[in-house]
């Protein structure tokens, strides 16, 4: 099992492009089976969950090919020829959740879905209840059978309706994209009240749109989505991965370095640099840019790092697929710092392994007390799930002497190639086969 090898201390310096997000391109893949037309899709990301969702849309129907424009980038050319399969697999689904991407889009395209349920979760519970209370919402008829999603839309057609999708959490990604998809092709006007305001979900509309969908709102509380009759193809570049440049941003925090990141999604990450300018990190931009979701910026941090407060929130609140990168962060900031996890209360299996790298953390619940301490000292530690990995990198990345990250399958699910885009940029890091050992338990 691959691990990575971390000899900490190293400065960051250099130049990096963001690569697209993994997010956003779920979604976007899986909207696919909307149209019979062929669709582009460019800088898709190189990641183990597009590998699995490629698997998946396989097996729906989908014909899928990565080839390479005339300027030499990789693209993804994707046509659901046959329409005629309708069942994601346990044996897919439970390799990633985002597969539940899928129920929305078939469900109005072929008037039937089954989908498996996705199962536990490392970050804490994630149900699904509110996609199909939404689905139902717009005429789905759903039952479960044998641990699969079945849905039906009667006489072979979703219709519009007014619905509300908001949980005990707030709003919901996947559930919005799941909903907002279907309604594209239902018949009538759908009004969801309460959607997530990502900007995956505006990424996901304007592609959409450009397939001739009629939606307004994406990005505000309110998406009214007029149906068509049917949608067509489309040649669409994924926007930046708003995580992957945060989770960059707290390395070159974290190492006292000054990185200049191109194609930088600025707009989507205000609540994580307005916490870090509070912490003393400056992320400037460099130039006007015309698109504020591509921007050049430089990181650095000229001096101690302060202490925060941190809550996590659907967006544009702080995201929670950085609080364990900025609690890395925080571990060495002078003073006490607060960090309180409101979308995944349970998402704190990091915590335990920055203590054995001598942080010094009480968790209460939800929230999480890290006061900082002067330095941190590399240990084994365990890979849980994806953010808190990349929360474990950052941490060995300052830490004196050597961190070996074990289980980074985790990371290669949403990081492309990290540790080589790490190295390139004065990081010593490298891959590693290390056996895998019994986990403890008990
Ligand atoms: N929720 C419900 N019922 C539902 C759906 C969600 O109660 O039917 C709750 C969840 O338990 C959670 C909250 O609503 O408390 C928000 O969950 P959401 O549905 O928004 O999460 P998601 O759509 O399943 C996406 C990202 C996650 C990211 C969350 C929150 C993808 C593929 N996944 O998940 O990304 O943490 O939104 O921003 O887009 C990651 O990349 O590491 C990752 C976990």
């Amino acid at each position: 099992m691959d691990a990575f090898v971390i000899e900490g201390g190293r400065r960051l310096e250099g130049r990096l492009r963001i690569n697209g997000s993994k997010n956003s391109a779920l979604p976007i893949m899986a909207a696919v089976l909307l149209t019979d037309e062929p669709v582009t899709l460019r800088d898709v990301p190189d990641l183990s969950d597009i590998r699995n969702m490629v698997r998946l849309l396989g097996e729906l129907g989908v014909m899928i090919a990565r080839e390479t424009d005339n300027r030499g980038q990789p693209v993804f050319a994707l046509h659901a020829i046959d329409q005629s399969p309708s069942h994601a697999r346990y044996e897919i689904v439970r390799t990633m959740r985002a597969s539940i991407c899928v129920l929305g889009p078939m469900l109005a395209r072929r008037g039937k879905a089954r989908v498996s349920l996705p199962g536990g979760c490392a970050i804490g519970q994630r149900p699904v209840d509110l996609h199909l209370r939404g689905l139902e919402a717009l005429g789905a008829r759903i039952t479960l059978d044998g641990g699969d999603i079945v849905a039906e839309a009667p006489g072979g057609r979703l219709r519009g309706a007014t619905l509300f999708l908001g949980g005990a959490n707030g709003s919901t990604v996947l559930g919005t994209a799941n909903v907002m998809s279907a309604a594209t092709l239902a018949r009538g006007t759908t009004v969801i009240e309460c959607a997530a305001c990502e900007p995956e979900i505006v990424d996901l509309a304007n592609m959409l749109n450009a397939m001739g969908a009629r939606i307004e709102g994406a990005g505000s509380p309110r998406i009214t989505v007029r149906g068509v009759e049917s949608l067509g193809g489309v040649d669409h570049a994924v926007i930046p991965d708003r995580i992957e440049a945060g989770t960059l941003m707290c390395a070159a925090a974290i190492t006292e370095g000054d990185l200049t990141l191109d194609n930088c999604p600025l707009d989507a990450l205000m609540a994580a640099t307005d916490t870090l300018g509070a912490i003393g990190v400056a992320v400037d931009p460099i130039g006007s840019g015309d698109d504020p979701m591509r921007r050049t910026c430089r990181v650095t941090r000229p001096g101690g790092l302060r202490p925060a407060q941190i809550t996590t929130q659907p967006h544009p609140g702080f995201p929670t697929d950085l609080q364990a990168q900025f609690m890395a962060l925080l571990c060495l900031a002078q003073g006490n710092s607060v960090i309180t996890e409101k979308i995944f209360p349970d998402r704190f299996l990091h915590v335990a392994e920055l203590q054995r790298m001598g942080a010094s953390l009480i968790r209460q619940n939800a929230t999480v007390v890290a006061t900082g301490v002067p330095g941190l000292t590399g240990a084994p530690v365990m890979a849980s799930d994806l953010r808190a990995s990349a929360g474990l990198v950052i941490a060995g990345l300052a830490a004196r002497g050597e961190t070996t990250i074990n289980r980074v399958y985790h990371i290669d699910r949403g990081y492309e190639k990290l540790e080589d885009r790490l190295a390139s940029v004065g990081a010593s890091i490298r891959r590693q086969d290390i056996p895998a050992e019994p986990v403890a338990a008990g």
